[in-house]
């Protein structure tokens, strides 16, 4: 069994290979049957203990398309609500056998927690707590991966760029797996926001490997020079005190508008994994502009993990005819 934790560690060779893989799986969204048989009998469960609209489905789907069975957990209506500790409500969905556990939870920590103790299921991290979501920076790498080398036909690979991460990083567990994600790839990072939401430490040497980062307070300092900007939420189911003096505040300074980029960066691209605070974070004119990839995020979003799961759950030679 096969899992995927975080991007924190993972070999090289296997995150680029998945890159490829989930390059190879987007033709199969644009087909009229869009269901290839490589994972008949395969059963996949959703264990998802906080919201969550585009990753729940979006692994869903991925597994429908690959002709796995999938069930989704909702915990609201779960023996959680009766007192079932994580372990134990885990422990009884392997004795059903199933080939894969998605997991999300509040909790940093928790997903690696479960895959220790479950050995006979493939366990994916969905996102826990504060501390990673692999899927997330796999989906923006392959968006990037597109927008840049197969649509725009403008470079070999996304090695060499420089990416902008805006806004809540230290709540952010999209943040971290990006910083893993863009150290890998030899990529700038330029980290933007107030010192509340992005400590000085972020930049410590060795903190996220070999990545090179560096922290803005400027929105307009921060996004010279920058191909590509990730813009964060403002998490405030995470935030516990007060770490803006208020939203209005904090968008009067960071948030991510037309005006600012014709600016400071007119060529960028915008990424934000959603849920979108319009006029918070980022402007609707941004949003929905032509600098906006973020409906391609969702599309490749179902790519990846398709190519997760196919990691994870099949042998290498499944058949992926239709
Ligand atoms: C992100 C998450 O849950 O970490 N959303 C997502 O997976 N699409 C980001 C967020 O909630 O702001």
């Amino acid at each position: 069994m096969k899992n995927l934790l975080s991007i924190e560690g993972i070999d090289k060779g296997r995150f680029h290979a998945l890159l490829n893989n989930s390059q190879a799986m987007l033709e199969i969204a644009q087909r009229d049957i869009k269901k290839v048989p490589a994972l008949r009998g395969k059963t996949i469960v959703n264990l998802f203990f906080e919201p969550s609209t585009r990753t729940r489905s979006s692994f869903e789907i991925a597994a429908k398309r690959l002709s796995a069975d999938a069930i989704n957990i909702a915990v609201s209506n779960s023996s959680s609500k009766k007192g079932e500790s994580l372990l134990d409500t885990a422990r009884n969905l392997q004795a059903m056998s199933p080939d894969a556990i998605i997991v999300r939870h509040n909790i940093s920590g928790a997903v690696n927690f479960l895959a220790k103790h479950l050995t006979k299921t493939a366990i994916i991290n969905a996102g826990d707590g504060t501390h990673e979501h692999p899927t997330q920076a796999l989906l923006d790498c392959l968006t990037l991966q597109r927008h840049f080398c197969i649509d725009g036909k403008k470079r070999e690979n996304i090695e060499g760029l420089t990416v902008a991460i805006l806004g809540d990083v230290l709540h952010s567990r999209v943040a971290r797996s990006n910083i893993w994600a863009h150290g890998l790839l030899n990529n700038k990072i330029n980290l933007i926001g107030p010192t509340t939401l992005i400590p000085d430490e972020f930049a410590a040497e060795g903190l996220f490997g070999d990545a090179r980062i560096k922290i803005f307070r400027d929105l307009r300092e921060g996004l010279k020079g920058v191909d590509v900007v990730i813009c964060l939420r403002m998490q405030l189911e995470r935030q516990e005190g007060f770490f803006v003096p208020s939203l209005d505040e904090y968008s009067q300074r960071y948030c991510l508008t037309k005006k600012i980029i014709a600016e400071c960066a007119p060529n960028i691209v915008v990424l934000h994994p959603g849920p979108i605070n319009r006029g918070v974070e980022i402007s609707s004119d941004v949003a929905d502009g032509d600098k906006s990839l973020i409906t391609d995020q969702v599309e490749s979003g179902v790519a990846v993990r398709m190519a997760v799961l196919l990691d994870c759950v099949a042998s290498p030679t499944e058949i992926l005819e239709p």
